[in-house]
């Protein structure tokens, strides 16, 4: 018999009668990708068996859903976001069976299942593209956006502006224009098309069908083009996703569908609709915000941005986050913002990337422990569901010599051993090399020797991890900033009902002093949450604390 003949009814699992539909709100994520992680049958690429046999891993680190990286046929000219069958697996990493185990075995532990739905493109070897461009009068030719010339859509923002000139790219079989707003490789589908629409929606059924908890769908704002626009967040977008949640509701409510839409907060806003479109969406902008923040050693660009944030319907949430696989964007900041980011975090033109920087975190922080947690520590108390970086828990590095977002794709560090335990093929082999520099090399940086001893950052973030799950004032809280005197310190209160948490962050790389006005609580305990002592009673005058350099504190206010 195997372990999923004798698989509990999974608890947690939102297609099961009880469980909370909106677990999404109080969801930690923990993105990774199969290839990535760690490789089963030696052949330097990594894959679902090798994921299902350290889900345990991922479990313990506390988190609650995964959102796995594309793992669809693909020629893997955008690391899989260039799909050419959206119902099939790459071979490199199992097959459909492994998957469905991968699923099983995710529910047992309580653990969501996030896949791609990479819409807005295919890949061009897809048969899709293939027949469209076979010819003018083919029946698909309409599936994709074609034009005579290449002056339709005039001044719509190229993305990947390191690679391409143009949004538009020749077919020389057709002898026509497409249309990409990604890589040349990745024809735009053309949404005005209902058979396109239905075909996406057959896709969703498949995976639903299988299982799956929710989509991350790549690239929302571009789905359809007009004429005199940017082409970006358009009404007949809108209508594309409305489309795609009202069947979602119809037949599958417990899904949940998270829009990757790299816009700024007002722009954001109507992907949740009036509560049926997404359920979340990342929050961009927030994230180069708390670079700026520890940087300038001033809470002023979080709280600027957090303030220009409109409020999201009571089932809704954001997702926030830290870095990803791609570059750290910085499309969502001013000139002056992107200029000062890439002078104190990319100073090495080498790290640069289109309208971004590729690097990881502990590179970006310098290694420097005390910011990696007073990073962390923010990323789990501000307002969404907070999404880890495979490797980031760690502390991993990166290597910027790889090309595009590779170098912060390279493969997990499980030990100190032979690839870092990460598969037994030769060297050479691997998928992308592992780093081997004395910082962060795997033979510093990697799980085993993080496990040994309760000061490692991976022991330090379980237990981050473990104290933001203990209270909902986190996840579905409401936030009030304080304004003390000292700017370089950042104070928040998130409550929910009677639960109130009060966060203090010092942003500064020197010991800091602050008074809190906390009138309103006169009375109420602190009691810092990671050791459970209690602080001063707070009274009438301001609370005065000391903050060691970017040191920060998570208190529960308790009337005792
Ligand atoms: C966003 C994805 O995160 C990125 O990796 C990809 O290259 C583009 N979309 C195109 O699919
Ligand atoms: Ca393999």
């Amino acid at each position: 018999m195997s372990a999923a003949d004798v698989a509990p009814k999974v608890a947690g699992n939102p297609a099961e009668p009880g469980a909370d539909p909106l677990w999404y709100k109080d969801a930690v994520i923990y993105e990774l990708h199969a290839r990535a992680f760690h490789d089963s049958n030696g052949d330097g690429i990594g894959d679902f068996p090798g994921l299902l046999q350290n889900l345990d891993y991922v479990q313990d680190l506390g988190v609650t859903a995964i959102w796995l990286l594309p793992f669809y046929p693909s020629p893997l000219k955008d690391d899989g976001y260039d799909i050419s069958d959206y119902t099939g697996i790459n071979p490199s990493y199992g097959d459909l069976d492994d998957f469905k185990k991968l699923l099983e075995q995710a529910h047992r532990r309580n653990l969501r299942v996030i896949t791609e739905l990479v819409i807005n493109h295919t890949s061009d070897q897809h048969p899709w593209f293939q027949e469209s461009r076979s010819s003018r009068t083919n029946p698909r030719r309409d599936w994709y956006v074609w034009s005579d010339s290449d002056d339709r859509y005039r001044g719509v923002r190229i993305i990947f502006k390191d690679t391409e000139l143009s949004n538009w790219a020749w077919d020389p079989i057709s002898k026509a224009y497409y249309w990409h707003r990604f890589f040349s490789h990745q024809p735009d589908l053309n949404y005005d098309n209902p058979a396109v629409r239905e075909e996406i929606w057959k896709i969703l059924k498949f995976w639903a069908d299988m299982g799956v908890d929710g989509f991350r769908v790549d690239a929302v704002p571009y789905l359809v083009e007009r004429e005199g626009t940017s082409c970006e967040n358009l009404p007949e977008t809108h209508d594309v996703v409305k489309f795609l949640r009202r069947r979602l509701d119809e037949y599958y409510p417990h899904i949940f569908l998270l829009a990757e839409a790299n816009q700024w907060p007002v722009d954001v806003r109507p992907y949740f609709g009036n509560g049926d479109e997404f359920h979340m969406a990342f929050h961009f902008p927030l994230m180069p915000r708390m670079f700026m923040a520890v940087k300038l050693e001033d809470r002023k660009p979080i709280i600027d941005i957090l303030q220009q944030t409109p409020d999201i319907p009571e089932n809704c949430q954001w997702g926030i986050f830290l870095r990803n696989h791609d570059e750290l964007t910085l499309e969502m900041v001013s000139d002056v913002e992107r200029d000062y980011m890439y002078d104190m975090y990319a100073f090495d033109v080498g790290a640069r990337l289109n309208l971004g920087i590729r690097r990881r975190l502990a590179p970006l922080m310098e290694g420097d422990r005390r910011r990696l947690e007073l990073m962390n520590g923010m990323l789990m108390s501000l307002p969404g569901s907070p999404v880890l970086y495979y490797g980031d828990e760690i502390g991993m590095g990166d290597n910027i010599f790889l090309g595009d977002r590779n170098g912060v794709r390279t493969p997990m560090q499980w030990s100190g051993g032979w690839n870092a335990g990460f598969s037994t093929a030769d060297p050479e082999r691997l998928y992308l090399p592992l780093l081997s520099n004395p910082v962060y090399g795997y033979q510093t940086v990697n799980v085993e020797a993080q496990r040994r001893t309760d000061h490692s950052l991976l022991s330090w973030m379980k237990r981050l991890i473990r104290v933001r799950k203990s209270s909902r004032a986190f996840s579905r809280g409401t936030i009030e900033f304080l304004q003390p005197r000292n700017h370089r310190v950042f104070a928040y209160i998130r409550q929910l009902g009677h639960e109130r948490v009060l966060v203090v962050n010092n942003l500064s790389s020197l010991a800091q002093p602050v008074e809190l006005d906390l009138g309103a609580f006169e009375g109420y305990i602190p009691i810092e949450m990671f050791g459970g002592n209690p602080f001063p009673r707070i009274g009438r005058l301001p609370y005065l604390l000391t903050l060691a350099p970017y040191n920060f504190y998570w208190f529960r206010l308790r009337r005792l």
